[in-house]
C-alpha cells in the first residue's frame, strides 16, 4: 500500500505563528496529494482486481442449508465477465448459471430449485449433480472384473442408474477455493454401493469467461469400474420458459448407441444417417422428436448416447445448442468418448422450481459426457476399468455465448 511519511512530524512549540499556519498548509497540501495519490493507487488496484476477477472468475462462500443428519452444504458463486455460476457441495451439484441473452437481459439457464430442500426431496431428476460411480445404466445391476461378480443396487425398471440408490449426487462433497472455482473431492469406500475400491474423485469447477470447465479426476485403491458426469438440464430460454423443443442442436457423431426397451445400449453402433439421431446440422430439436421411430418410441425421446468423432481422452466438441429466441448458445467439449443426449422426458411436471414453475416434460436437456452406458458389459465400448496405480483425468467444458439474429 501506498504511505506517506509527511503526516504527524513533531512541529515544536517554539515555532512562530507564520511557520504554524505555513505548516497548516503545507500539511493540507500534503494530504490532497496524498489523497489524489491514495485515489489513483485504489483505482490500480481495483482495475488490476476487476481483470483478474474478469479473466478468472470471483469466487465467494456461502451456506446453503443443512442436510437431515446434520451436515452443513456449502454454496459457492463462480463470477466472470460473463457467467455467474453457483454450485454447491450437496451432489457437488450446478445449482444455477447466469449469463445474458444477445440484448444482455441475464437468464438463468439450469433447472433447479431455488432452496436445498427442493433437492434433498427429488431423488430422480439429479438437477445439475456430478453423478456416480457409474453414470447412466448398468445391466441388471452386474457385471464382472477379473471373472468376480459384483452386483450393484436395482433402482430403474431392473437396472442400476447413476451409481445406485446412495449415489454421488446424494452426497456431501468437500470443498475448498481454487483459482476461479471450486473443487469437490469425495471419498467412497470399498464396496460403496456394492462397487470395489476405495474411489477418491476430485470434481473442479472452474470459470474463465463464458466457459465453466469441469476437471475430473478418479483414483482407487482396487480395480473397479467408474463413469462420472454432469446431470445438468439447461434451458437456454431461461429456466421455467418453457421447453427446449424450439432449440436448435448439432452433434458431431456418425454414430449412436440404439438401446433396448429397458435403455440398456444393444451394443450396435448404427449410423446415424436418414434418422431422427443425426444432427450433425444444426436441427431443431422437436422437429423429430415424435416421429414414428422405435428408439425415440422406446425412450419417449431422445434418452441416448452419441459416439463422439475423435479419440478417447482428447479434447473434441461433444455438442451445441442455440436458442433462436433468446440468442443463447451452449458449447459442450469434452475429453469423453461420448454424450447423452436426454430430451428431460420423464420431467413430468410435479417438481416446482427456482420460482415455482413446474418443470414440464422437455423444459431442459442434458449434455452429459461420458462412457458409454453400460460398458462395463459391452467389451468392445471404451473401458471404464480403472486399476490402482492409475489416475483418470476427464475435461468437460460448457461455453456460454451469443448469436446475433
Ligand atoms: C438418463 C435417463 C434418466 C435420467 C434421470 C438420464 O441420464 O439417461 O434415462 O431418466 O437421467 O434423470
Amino acid at each position: 500500500m501506498l504511505t506517506y511519511s509527511g503526516e504527524g512530524r513533531d512541529i515544536s512549540t517554539k515555532v512562530g505563528v507564520k511557520t504554524l499556519v505555513q505548516n497548516a498548509e503545507l500539511s493540507m497540501r500534503a494530504k490532497r496529494i496524498e489523497g489524489k495519490l491514495t485515489m489513483r493507487w485504489v483505482k490500480v488496484i481495483l482495475l488490476s482486481m476487476t481483470t483478474v476477477m474478469a479473466a478468472h472468475g470471483a469466487v465467494t462462500k456461502a451456506v446453503f442449508g443443512t442436510t437431515p443428519d446434520g451436515k452443513t452444504v456449502d454454496i459457492y458463486t463462480l463470477k466472470s465477465d460473463l457467467v455467474e455460476a453457483r454450485i454447491m457441495t450437496y451432489g457437488a451439484r450446478i445449482v444455477s448459471i447466469k449469463t445474458a441473452d444477445r440484448n444482455g437481459k441475464i437468464a438463468d439457464v439450469v433447472l433447479g430449485y431455488s432452496a436445498l430442500d427442493g433437492y434433498l426431496a427429488d431423488s430422480s431428476t439429479y438437477f445439475g449433480a456430478v453423478v456416480g460411480r457409474y453414470g447412466n445404466r448398468i445391466a441388471n445391476g452386474s457385471f464382472k472384473i477379473d471373472g468376480h461378480e459384483y452386483h450393484v443396487p436395482i433402482n430403474n425398471n431392473g437396472q442400476s442408474l447413476h451409481g445406485g440408490l446412495l449415489g454421488f449426487d446424494k452426497l456431501v462433497w468437500q470443498a475448498h477455493e481454487v483459482a476461479g472455482g471450486v473443487e469437490m473431492t469425495l471419498v467412497s469406500p470399498d464396496g460403496d454401493q456394492g462397487y470395489p475400491g476405495k474411489l477418491t474423485a476430485h470434481v473442479r469447477y472452474s470459470l474463465l469467461h463464458g466457459a465453466l470447465r469441469i476437471d475430473y479426476s478418479v483414483s482407487t485403491d482396487k480395480t473397479t469400474v467408474v463413469n462420472l458426469t454432469n446431470h445438468t438440464y439447461f434451458n437456454l430460454a431461461g429456466d421455467g420458459a418453457g421447453t427446449i423443443l424450439g432449440e436448435e442442436l448439432t452433434l458431431p457423431a456418425d454414430h449412436y448407441t440404439p438401446v433396448t426397451p429397458v435403455l440398456i445400449p444393444t451394443g450396435e453402433l448404427p449410423s446415424v444417417e436418414g434418422t431422427p439421431f443425426d444432427f450433425r446440422k444444426s436441427t431443431v430439436i422437436g422437429a423429430r422428436i415424435h416421429d414414428s421411430n422405435e428408439q425415440l418410441k422406446i425412450a419417449g425421446g431422445y434418452d441416448h448416447n452419441w459416439v463422439l468423432r475423435g479419440n478417447n481422452g482428447e479434447p473434441k466438441t461433444a455438442a451445441r445448442v442455440y436458442d433462436p429466441q433468446s440468442g443463447r448458445v451452449l458449447t459442450v467439449t469434452t475429453t469423453e468418448p461420448g454424450v447423452q443426449f436426454y430430451s428431460g422426458n420423464f420431467l413430468d411436471g410435479t417438481k416446482f422450481g427456482k420460482a415455482g414453475e413446474s418443470h414440464v416434460k422437455n423444459s431442459g436437456l442434458c449434455l452429459e459426457t461420458q462412457h458409454f452406458p453400460d460398458s462395463p458389459n459391452h467389451p468392445s465400448f471404451p473401458t471404464t476399468l480403472l486399476k490402482p496405480g492409475e489416475t483418470r483425468h476427464s475435461t468437460t467444458t460448457f461455453t456460454f455465448s451469443t448469436h446475433a439474429k
